[in-house]
């Protein structure tokens, strides 16, 4: 072998060997991969090329200068996502538990740097005991650093953070800005305070898997978009996620071919909502018998399970679905749903992803658990972020459109394209049986047969209102469509808004009532 080859092999053993045999060892025996194996499996085979490989850090204190592993305990660098080009970083638990010091936050920054500008994803693999210890403020600077370039490459190349593994203090707030957190079950937690401080502040006795595990993100604080069983599927995930997603917000999503023809007409959509207006029904059999082969990547999927978000094709077109679901609290919106499907919203509009909106609703969910939570300020979430999306939006109305709920949900009033209502489709201030007792109280109250005369009020109220016709007749639907053409309807005014082009009024930034 040559001198240089000689020099080169060792400095790269002992990059690639990180904290040690023993510390690999230790971290495939808890069930996760090594950062050089997640890299491995992310990227494209053999694409990634490495930066600062040989990276050190610069503490002196408590004895550190005897302790430099090159690289510094994060991997960082670019490769090929589904040929496309994508750049990552994934923290190696193995050195000094992967926390973050000055020098391997500066590698993090310059990997954002460089997406920003080329305009590719950054994925975040996160494994690590917070901020370096040893390196107090410089490591927390770095934090810093980290969450500017997050917080700037917002709505300008996708972001996405995989915890596999902790991810504690500060440190959480860099997932917290991008845009999806992928959380492995059993392996990840994140919290702001652990389990120990919480013992002795508020005497709480609590897990880390309770306090912050990937079932408690997904579930109960919606921190988390997804949970998956394990390493392998989680990388699988990140790469699947981005195969729906254009590289920046100036690129077009990227299309693939589809067998499923375009036209195809699903006769099952004719009966699926229910005579009875109450009845619930799966939003879910909708979506699957419209879309592209069936599939939705559900997003967000066990939390505020009233509406449903993810990423479908239609005619080869990735595209953003919102949709509620009346098999869930009759599909009311609550402050939880309002949140999730507003910043699904944004994120597709800031991609120029369509979003194709399948409504359901009564309304919002009445109760002094939501007004004291401030439905009132989350519920605007939704209204703001639909009604400022400039991406193509397209509506339809399956059955119920009641109240400000009608208006949310990706009404014409707030610039949606196209709106389809099925001719199941009731859109009234509210529903029968309430609209009565208000309108016809005094008269019901004088009624001999009381349960007669409500039910004709209701009948003549369904029979004005329960129907698509009275907003078609003023432009506010469209079309009323067959359930079965949903599908052909649907990809035809996609295609017609290819060159969709509207704005927003010049300004710093509006004012979402967060
Ligand atoms: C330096 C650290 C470290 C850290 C872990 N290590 N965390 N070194 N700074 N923050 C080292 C350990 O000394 C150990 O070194 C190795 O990593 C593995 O750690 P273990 O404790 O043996 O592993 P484990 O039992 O799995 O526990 C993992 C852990 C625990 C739960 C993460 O290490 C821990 O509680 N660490 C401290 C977490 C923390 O409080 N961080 C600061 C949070 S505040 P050896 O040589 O023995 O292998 C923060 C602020 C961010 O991050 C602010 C941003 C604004």
């Amino acid at each position: 072998m040559s001198k240089p080859d000689d020099i080169l092999s060792d400095l790269e053993r002992r990059a690639e060997l990180g904290g040690g045999e023993e510390r690999l060892r230790r971290q495939r025996e808890a069930g996760k991969l090594t950062a050089r194996e997640r890299i491995d499996l992310l990227f494209d085979p053999a694409s990634f090329e490495e930066i600062d490989k040989f990276i050190t850090h610069r503490c002196r204190d408590f004895g550190m200068a005897d302790h430099v592993v090159p690289g510094d305990g994060v991997v960082a660098g670019h490769g090929r996502i589904h040929g496309r080009l994508a750049y990552a970083f994934a923290q190696d638990f193995t050195v000094f538990g992967g926390s973050l010091s000055e020098t391997n936050a500066a590698k993090i920054v310059k990997i954002m740097d460089l997406a920003l500008k080329m305009g590719a994803p950054v994925v975040g693999l996160n494994d690590s005991g917070g901020a370096r210890i040893q390196e107090g403020v410089l490591s927390l600077g770095g934090y810093a650093d980290i969450f500017l370039r997050n917080t700037l490459a917002s709505g300008v190349v996708p972001q996405i953070s995989a915890i596999m593994g902790p991810c504690a203090g500060g440190a959480v707030y860099s997932p917290a800005i991008t845009d999806f957190t992928i959380m492995v079950k059993d392996t990840s937690y994140m919290f702001v305070t652990g389990p120990e401080v919480l013992r002795t502040v508020t005497h709480e006795e609590v897990t880390k898997e309770q306090l912050g595990g990937a079932v408690t993100h997904n579930e109960k604080s919606g921190v988390a978009h997804f949970a998956v069983e394990n390493d392998q599927e989680c990388l699988l995930l990140v790469r699947e996620l981005l195969s729906f997603l254009p590289s920046n917000n100036l690129d077009d999503p990227p299309r693939v071919v589809t067998s499923d023809p375009h036209d195809r007409a699903d006769e099952a959509l004719d009966s699926v909502v229910p005579a009875a207006p109450n009845q619930p029904y799966d939003m879910l059999d909708v979506i699957h018998a419209v879309v592209d082969e069936g599939y939705l990547l559900e997003v967000h999927h066990a939390f505020a399970k009233n509406i449903l978000v993810g990423f479908a094709r239609l005619g080869g077109r990735p595209v953003g679905i919102v949709a509620n679901q009346p098999a869930v609290l009759a599909g009311t919106l609550d402050i939880d749903a309002s949140i999730k499907a507003a910043r699904f919203v944004r994120f597709c509009d800031a991609f120029n992803i369509p979003l194709v909106t399948f409504e359901d609703v009564p309304g919002f969910l009445p109760g002094t658990v939501q007004e004291y939570g401030g439905i009132i300020r989350h519920g605007a979430k939704l209204l703001y972020a639909f009604a400022e999306a400039t991406c193509p939006k397209l509506t339809v109305i399956t059955r119920k459109a009641y109240g400000g709920a009608y208006c949310v949900m990706s009404s014409k009033h707030i610039r949606t394209d196209v709106n389809f209502a099925w001719p199941t489709a009731e859109i009234a201030v509210m529903g029968a049986e309430a609209a009565v007792n208000i309108l016809y109280r005094r008269e019901l109250d004088a009624a001999g047969d009381v349960a007669a005369a409500r039910a004709a009020k209701i009948a003549e109220y369904r029979e004005r209102f329960a129907s698509p016709f009275v907003a078609a007749q003023h432009g506010f639907v469209d079309e009323i469509i067959r359930p079965r053409q949903t599908r052909a309807k649907l990809i035809t005014a996609l295609a017609g808004l290819e060159t969709k082009r509207d704005r927003n009024p010049p300004k710093k930034h509006g004012n979402i009532p967060l």
